[in-house]
């Protein structure tokens, strides 16, 4: 398929906008790793002029467990809400109107401590969250919609590139000597409001998306002449007509209930892949990672527990520039496979390094190395892949539904791993990455026979893969033939 793929001003200034919406998802996950200890004792201090005698272990980790988890009830019921706001007012208005979120949750977080309230931070915490979970929805629909589709995937890597920088950005300024200590932590929290800030102001220069005003609005023109302006070409009559078909489809099939997406049964297999690899990524265990590294690290006997952590982020952010270049070569299919066997070895050597660390001082290292590529993986494969494959497998009418249900798997898995590791590592000790083992290599056997190949292929072909291999199954079973047919022309693989 021949696609024109130019990158011009007006989609780097778009797209570049968009994504400040990713860092903010990816500063407020990694922001409340190293200070961890200090916003601890705050919570002890407060506790204690409250009622008068010291937080027990119990319930500090309770409290500090849910303002670290909470983050992911709020961006449960934002993700849910995706589908709401982006069909009524459009992309890029909704990415606008988020920021009111980042602007309350900043002051909440932000004076928390001023106010001696732990309550008011994690209620922060659960509205940042909300934020997010619009964010991490209008995004990727936003950059895919405005996007060549022979960039699509280059450019969708571009999110999450703003998550992994939020990320690092949030692990540096976590250092002691820069925010992360006891008077400035309140301002490492409410930093969000600057990025938010920013956007609200570059947004307003940013075009609405085309495939919004054409399909929802039904503005060709306006839609035409956004595209002209994108591609910095007038030839985008390949792009309408391709809008044109999906509009003309849409009109048969109209618009995808959440409900519907699990009765039909041209939807349940994508549906179901589709919530599989957004728990694949978030049951990998990454967010123990992101979320509790300092303190892991701390325990695998590494001195400088928060210069290691801010080397997570470096890997990170390498590994996902790593895999923007991978992406548009290798098809989706077999990186997310490379990457959850990466993670996999990886969690078995942080595991063994864990073990024998009272014989072995030098294991410390291991670990340390152990956890830079079981990070380095998951931006190899699960981290970027789900999200667009989730994109690529449904064609506009059933998509808004489709993202909102993947970001509640992805939403719920994260609240899982966010609230229950501290207890699950309290119970199993330096076994606890195990348990991700075993649900890294049960998600590997589920992508290699289940997961079809995306890359470069339109949404028809990629449906008519689902239906051919269901009717192939009707036939005769068999898996390997399945992907032949699912992988179809791709020399890639
Ligand atoms: C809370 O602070 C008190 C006094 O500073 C300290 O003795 C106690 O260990 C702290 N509790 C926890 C659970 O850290
Ligand atoms: C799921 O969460 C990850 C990180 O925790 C994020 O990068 C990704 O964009 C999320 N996907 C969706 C569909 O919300």
């Amino acid at each position: 398929m021949e696609t024109k793929s130019k990158v011009t001003p007006q989609l780097m200034m778009a797209v570049g906008t968009a994504v400040i919406g990713s860092f903010q998802f990816g500063y407020n996950t990694g922001v409340i790793n190293a200070p961890q200890n200090i916003i601890e004792s705050f919570y002890n201090e407060t506790w204690s002029s409250r009622f008068s005698e010291p937080i027990s272990r119990t319930t500090l980790t309770a409290l500090w467990s849910l303002s670290v988890a909470i983050f992911s009830v709020g961006g449960m019921f934002g993700s849910f809400s995706v589908g709401l706001f982006v069909n009524r007012f459009g992309r890029r208005n909704s990415m606008l109107m988020a920021n009111v979120l980042s602007f309350i949750a900043a002051a909440f977080m932000g004076f928390s401590k001023l106010a001696s309230s732990f309550e008011m931070l994690i209620t922060g915490r659960l509205i940042v969250g909300l934020y997010s979970g619009l964010s991490t929805g209008f995004v990727p629909i936003y950059v895919e919609e405005i996007s060549p589709t022979g960039l699509r995937g280059a450019l969708g890597t571009l999110h999450q590139l703003g998550v992994v920088i939020g990320i690092l950005v949030a692990q540096i300024f976590g250092i002691e000597s820069i925010m992360g200590n006891a008077s400035l932590w309140p301002l490492l929290l409410g930093f969000t409001l600057l990025p938010a800030f920013l956007q609200c102001v570059l947004l307003p220069l940013c075009p609405e998306s085309p495939r919004y005003l054409f399909i929802n609005c039904n503005e060709e023109s306006k839609a035409c002449s956004i595209l002209v302006k994108l591609r910095g070409t007038d030839e985008v009559n390949e792009d309408m007509q391709e809008m044109r078909e999906e509009s003309q489809q849409m009109m048969r099939e109209k618009k995808v209930t959440i409900p519907e997406l699990f009765r039909s049964p041209n939807y349940r297999q994508p549906i179901f892949v589709a919530i599989m690899l957004q728990l694949s990524q978030q049951l990998s265990g990454i967010n123990a990672v992101f979320y509790y590294s300092t303190g892991i690290f701390e325990r695998a006997g590494v001195s400088q527990p928060v210069y290691a952590t801010i080397g997570t982020g470096v890997v990170n952010t390498a590994f996902t520039v790593v895999s923007l270049f991978l992406v548009e070569r290798m098809g989706r299919r077999s990186l997310h496979l490379i990457g959850l066997m990466g993670m996999a070895v990886s969690a078995v050597f942080l595991t063994l390094a864990m073990a024998l660390l009272d014989q072995h001082r030098w294991m410390s290292y291991v670990s340390t190395v152990a956890i830079f590529s079981f990070v380095a993986f998951f931006e190899i494969g699960p981290g970027p892949i789900p999200w667009f494959i989730v994109a690529e497998l449904f064609s506009q009418g059933p998509r808004p539904a489709a993202i909102a249900v993947a970001g509640f798997s992805n939403w719920s898995a994260n609240f899982l791993v966010g609230m229950s590791f501290q207890y699950v590592e309290q119970l199993c000790g330096p076994y606890v990455f195990i348990i991700f083992t075993v649900l890294l290599l049960g998600f590997y056997v589920f992508t290699y026979f289940k997961v079809p190949e995306t890359k470069g292929r339109t949404f028809d072909e990629i449906a008519a893969g689902f239906c051919e291999s269901a009717s192939q199954r009707a036939d005769k079973y068999s898996a390997p033939k399945e992907f032949n047919t699912l992988r179809g022309d791709d020399p890639d693989l």
